[in-house]
């Protein structure tokens, strides 16, 4: 029974590799602009063994802002810094929730 957890799992349409889940973790790692670093970058791909992550708490505009270096999704430059993050850890057939 313990070998399931390394077993595939369908999520809806998703099939993850696995059933581990990586829980959301506020790493305060962006820039003073919101915009994902290489350092992020670095810890998702040390951490993409899991079926399915869940990025850091990313807020969608200015005023939902309550910490600061977390990476937004609510300019174009902060939505094109991500991409670099989720093509890491897509290499390792890992998806990723913002
Ligand atoms: C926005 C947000 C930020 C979080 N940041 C952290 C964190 O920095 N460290 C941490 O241990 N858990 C953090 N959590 C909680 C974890 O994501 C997770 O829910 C918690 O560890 C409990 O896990 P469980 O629901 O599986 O029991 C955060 C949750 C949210 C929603």
């Amino acid at each position: 029974m313990s070998e399931r957890i390394f077993s595939p799992f369908s999520l809806n349409d998703l099939l993850l590799s696995n059933h581990m889940v990586m829980a959301t973790m506020t790493r305060y790692r962006a820039d003073q602009n919101g915009h994902v670093t290489d350092r992020m970058g670095t810890h998702c791909q040390h951490r993409a063994s899991a079926g399915l992550m869940n990025a850091e708490p990313t807020p969608v505009c200015a005023a939902a802002n309550g910490y600061p270096y977390t990476p937004g999704i609510f300019t174009h430059d902060q939505a094109a810094s991500w991409r670099r993050l989720t093509d890491a850890v897509h290499v390792a057939d890992v998806h990723i929730f913002v």
